[in-house]
């Protein structure tokens, strides 16, 4: 196996300590930062340091007599920074207004002595005590109408001014103590927002705000009416002030479809503006100091492209081994995790702003999940080399020390109880660090991507919007809207194509191939869009369900998916759409190939001068065409309308757009991760069985054999 266990102290030499960013090049002032005075922005992430690679410590949990025998045996371990705080509000502010903070300032002294950059966190994750005793008010509200009590964390309700005001006061104090310092780094905003996902506040004051932010939208009640559909089930406000959060225990049948679309709307932007308000108190008195929030991998409450241009950098956090079994990835798949996920992320976290990581990633076993079982031995290794491979700039580890009190003893550190003996997943991340380290110095500053790759790259159109009103009204329990995408990510991957994960603020015209999975909300500008990209030789392809609703969430006045009909070349049959009960299997035939489909169906009646590429094979309607392709202007517009189970059929449609548009791609097996970055190929075994790396003979491998075991890397220059 490659992930065989070193000696500790044969990977501590040569770990030059990085320059302090104050000290590093300059780059042009970035736009745009809430609250920011024009200054020169430091360059955060050398470019030559690629990645870097820290890990979660809790200072406040340990004797102090500790902290500097932690911190020299993380340096040891080679990590390059270490993240403190984020849940310590209580100790920061034991009391209302008496601030306690030197201990931070000495382990933030400890760490930097040590050799360790610090990047510290805003706590509003985790309020005092006294808070909830002293303001009950700002704290949440439950779907059952229960104020949320002090005892865990994310009680605090960000929608509740004096909550926010007290947030402010506390990172106004650990903004003007730690600002200035220039072992901190950086800033971490609060902590996976919204992290036990969907768990609204249903108070007073969120109700208001979602109020004022619908009479922004749409100035009067009757516009409200006319949109949310409200004339159905006698729905009809009269003013604003009497429409409520969406509350399913509230009310005796599902909520209005269009009322949560705008709710999870404004929750996301409610969130945006939290974190905007966070990151601009920050900024007030830090100079050198780069600002994120850590989001959490594949949720859809808090959305990371409407803050993109107010943070230093996207970051988000993923425990790819929690019990889930991820069959694609064969019997291993519940050990090694699912690439196509993580892969994903990468990918859209990266182009938002240019700067990407991940803030948590298990070193071993979680303690959270149904069943918790240990990631494959090299696994942890794996995630981290994947990440570099996809441009990740830093990855820190949650955590460093195994607790040995509280709901998350049984969670992994790098080291376990003892404080000191590294466990083997804390080993992975120093092989990691040490690879990253040797990889630097190969780095080749202006190295451009391959032109046959190059040729390839592919955006994946993605707006949250769709994932809400697919998710809110998926017609069929079969449907589920993140696998739906990652059928098309998986199958754009095993092509081997670069892809940028894009929203529709960004520019898709540089990209060779645009894919937008299902679809389901749009308007006449997009489909403008799309049509003049394939007019001037883009290739697009869309899929089921693409088109059926205008950004309202309702259905087209006019023939089903109306406004991409002339795109498409092909208009949908008087019984549009099927799904398929319990187990049932459909089958769609293209050259001669069978693949099984269950979820969604749609029969299309395609136009003279587009092909059929896809049939189906079997119900009531064998025969009509479920896969359909035209030439429009320079380019060729694709529609999918079948999703099939296993995600064979997206990737050979696929597989063949690129074969029309004569571009060369590969053909790598499912979950074989291959990136391209800074000149380096790195491929990721994320299958459970043997592969072979797909580089060239002449290629010399850095890191890793020929033969890839399953957790196994290589990477190699060309
Ligand atoms: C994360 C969370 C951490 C910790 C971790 C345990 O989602 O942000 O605070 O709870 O899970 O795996």
């Amino acid at each position: 196996m490659s992930h065989k266990y070193r000696a500790l102290g044969t990977l501590l030499t040569g770990l030059a300590l990085l320059n302090a960013p104050a000290a590093s090049a300059q780059k042009a002032p970035k736009a745009s930062k809430a609250a920011a005075v024009a200054k020169a922005t430091p360059d955060y992430f050398p470019a030559a340091d690629m990645m870097t690679i820290g890990v979660y410590y809790y200072p406040e949990a340990w004797p102090e007599s500790q902290w500097a025998r932690d911190f020299a045996n993380m340096r040891k371990l080679g990590l390059e920074f270490v993240h403190m705080g984020e849940f310590a509000w209580g100790l920061y502010e034991p009391q209302e207004g008496k601030y306690s903070l030197d201990w931070l300032e000495r382990a933030v002294k400890l760490a930097s002595q040590a050799g360790l950059k610090v990047v510290l966190c805003t706590p509003s994750a985790a309020p005092p005590v006294w808070l909830a005793e002293n303001h009950p008010e700002t704290m949440m509200v439950s779907a059952q109408g229960r104020r949320q009590a002090h005892g865990t964390r994310e009680q605090g309700n960000w929608s509740s001014p004096l909550f926010r005001q007290y947030v402010a006061k506390i990172n106004t104090q650990l903004a003007q103590r730690f600002g200035q310092n220039p072992a901190v780094v950086g800033w971490q905003i609060d902590n996976e927002l919204s992290h036990y996902g969907r768990q609204f506040s249903y108070d007073d004051f969120s109700k208001t705000k979602f109020q004022a932010w619908l009479k922004q939208k749409y100035g009067t009640i009757d516009n409200l009416n006319r949109d949310w559909g409200n004339v159905f089930w006698s729905q009809l406000y009269q003013n604003f002030e009497q429409i409520r959060i969406p509350n399913p225990d509230e009310l005796v049948a599902t909520p209005n479809p269009h009322a949560l679309l705008d709710f999870e709307r404004w929750f996301a932007d409610e969130a945006a503006d939290y974190i905007r308000e966070q990151a601009a108190t920050l900024r007030q008195h830090s100079r050198h100091q780069w600002v994120t929030t850590n989001h959490m991998a594949t949720h859809r409450d808090v959305n990371p492209a409407l803050t993109r241009k107010d943070v230093d950098i996207t970051t988000w956090t993923v425990y790819p081994v929690h019990g889930e079994v991820f069959p694609e990835n064969g019997p291993l798949g519940f050990r090694l995790g699912n690439g196509a996920m993580l892969g994903f992320m990468h990918d859209f976290t990266r182009p938002l702003n240019g700067y990407s990581g991940v803030m948590e990633l298990q070193p071993g076993q979680v303690n959270w999940g149904d069943v918790n079982p240990q990631p494959l031995p090299g696994a942890v290794h794996m995630w981290l080399m994947h990440a570099f491979g996809s441009g990740a700039n830093l990855i820190c580890s949650y955590r460093y020390r195994q607790p040995r009190a509280g709901s998350e003893l049984y969670h992994y550190g790098f080291v376990g109880p003892d404080g000191v003996t590294p466990l083997p997943g804390g080993l992975e991340y120093a092989q990691a660090m040490r690879e990253v380290t040797q990889l630097r110095q190969l780095r080749k500053p202006n190295a451009t991507m391959p032109a046959r790759h190059a040729a390839r790259r592919t955006a994946l159109l993605y707006n949250v919007d769709n994932r809400f009103d697919l998710d809110n009204q998926t017609s069929t329990t079969r449907w589920n809207s993140m696998g739906h995408l990652l059928r098309y990510y998986r199958g754009l991957k095993t092509l081997n194509c670069p892809v940028d994960v894009i929203t529709e603020d960004q520019d898709f015209s540089k990209y060779p191939f645009v894919v937008a999975p299902a679809y389901q909300l749009l308007d006449k500008t997009l489909v403008d869009r799309w049509t003049a990209y394939v007019q001037n030789g883009g290739h697009l392809v869309l899929s089921v369900r693409t088109g059926q609703k205008d950004r309202r969430g309702m259905l087209w006045e006019g023939l089903w998916a109306m406004p991409i009909l002339d795109l498409i070349g092909a208009k949908f049959n008087d019984r549009p759409f099927d799904m398929l009960p319990g187990q049932v299997k459909g089958q769609v035939t293209a050259a001669a190939k069978k693949y099984d489909w269950g979820s969604w169906g749609e029969q299309l009646v395609p136009n003279a001068g587009t092909n059929v590429l896809a049939t189906y094979a079997d119900q009531f309607y064998a025969g009509a065409a479920a896969v359909v392709t035209r030439k429009l202007g320079k380019g060729t517009v694709t529609y999918v309308g079948a999703e099939s189970l296993a995600g064979d059929l997206e990737r050979d449609v696929l597989r063949q757009v690129y074969a029309a548009a004569n571009v060369a791609v590969e053909n790598l097996p499912d979950q074989l991760m291959v990136n391209w970055r800074d000149g380096f190929w790195v491929a990721t075994n994320f299958t459970s069985s043997k592969q072979a790396v797909p580089a060239p003979a002449s290629a010399k491998l850095l890191v890793g054999t020929r033969e890839l075991e399953p957790g196994g890397v290589a990477v190699w220059q060309e």
